[in-house]
């Protein structure tokens, strides 16, 4: 995964490369994350019947063919000339489940025409309007869910902000708003709005009939409040660090958010994982599935389509490994006690 990262990074023009591998403030908060995923320790277990190692799952009833999923992300036509379309050919060879950012410049129908299952992740815009438009589009080309992102984005210094880049507005734009309903809105209506609250989560229900996840809750409080709001899961998530630096790495948050909510609701995590070795440990520690988000990116941009298949089948390949020296035939025997010091 690391050789796409240089490749990539050889490929793409600075200012994308810089946008992709950005983390919020000092920086940092990426490699920290990863190093508490690497600092989990694992208690294997001995004589179990291991003839079958099977990854199935299940997020929010569809099935995927492993707890691996790739995160929204936005500007991935900075990375290929087909952006999502050609994320969502991977994912549905791999068998996993794509997430697609509001800040998408590929049309919904192209994503949908991947055959991939798909969530989309919504920004609030300050004009509403202009946020249930995107969202009724998205139920229509028949989105599964929506993943409502809390954690406002860090302001991006101008060199790393797409806003900057030579090629927008086109390719940063939200292409499933008309060009007619972006130009008749307010300049300021598509920013993300400051003053969304719990109650957003009961909206997003009532305008799409599907299921809402919180995604960027970093504590049991937050949790219990999303989930008491109607939502049916939340993404425990550093926004890959992107965030704020200093914050505490979501290996150290999950098992809070879990022990909250985990009864209630599907608890899924991201940030920092780079590993079949850490997705079992989010497994482990309660999670239902986990985000990859810039393996998945890097290997976009590297090698297209067949990049990230290759990151999800080595990953889904080094997971059935993992599974078998843990002594862990299916998804479902995944538990706390598989984790030192976690029971
Ligand atoms: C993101 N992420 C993100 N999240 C979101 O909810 N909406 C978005 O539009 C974006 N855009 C975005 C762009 C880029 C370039 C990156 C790297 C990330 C965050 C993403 O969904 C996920 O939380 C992190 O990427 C997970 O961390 P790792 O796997 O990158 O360490």
């Amino acid at each position: 995964m690391l050789d796409h990262e240089a490749r990539a990074r050889d490929l793409l023009p600075a200012h994308i490369s810089a946008y992709y591998g950005a983390t919020a403030g000092s920086g940092g908060g990426s490699a920290e994350g990863i190093a508490a995923w690497s600092a989990v320790r694992f208690r294997p277990r001995a004589l179990v019947d291991l003839s079958t190692i099977d990854t199935a799952t299940a997020v929010l009833g569809t099935p995927v063919s492993m707890p691996v999923l790739v995160a929204p992300m936005a500007q991935q036509l900075g990375a290929h000339p087909e952006g999502e379309a050609a994320m969502g050919r991977a994912v549905a060879t791999a068998g996993s489940l794509l997430g697609v950012s509001t800040n998408t410049a590929v049309p919904f129908a192209d994503v949908a025409a991947t055959g991939a299952p798909w969530w989309f992740q919504v920004y609030v815009t300050r004009d509403h309007s202009l946020t249930e438009l995107l969202v009724q589009r998205a139920v229509e080309a028949g989105a599964r869910a929506l993943v409502l992102t809390v954690d406002m984005l860090a302001l991006l210094p101008p060199d790393v902000n797409p806003r900057s880049w030579p090629e927008s507005p086109a390719r940063s734009r939200m292409t499933n708003l008309t060009a007619s309903e972006l130009a008749a809105a307010d300049p300021h209506a598509v920013e993300m709005d400051p003053a969304i609250s719990f109650d957003t989560v009961g909206w997003l229900h009532r305008i799409s009939g599907l299921p809402v996840l919180v995604k960027g809750i970093l504590r049991a409080d937050d949790a219990a409040r999303a989930v008491d709001a109607g939502a049916a899961g939340v993404v425990v998530s550093t926004h890959g660090g992107r965030r704020l630096g200093p914050s505490v790495p979501t290996a150290a948050a999950l098992p809070e958010v879990v022990a909250a909510v985990g009864g209630d609701a599907e608890v899924y995590a991201d940030s920092g994982i780079r590993s079949a070795e850490h997705v079992a440990a989010a497994l482990a520690l309660g999670a239902r599935a986990v985000f990859v988000g810039r393996p998945a990116l890097w290997a976009l941009a590297a090698d297209g389509a067949d990049g990230v298949r290759a990151v999800l089948t080595g990953l889904h390949t080094d997971l059935q490994q993992v599974m078998t020296q843990l002594g862990v035939a299916r998804i479902a025997d995944f538990s706390p006690d598989l984790v030192s010091g976690a029971r």
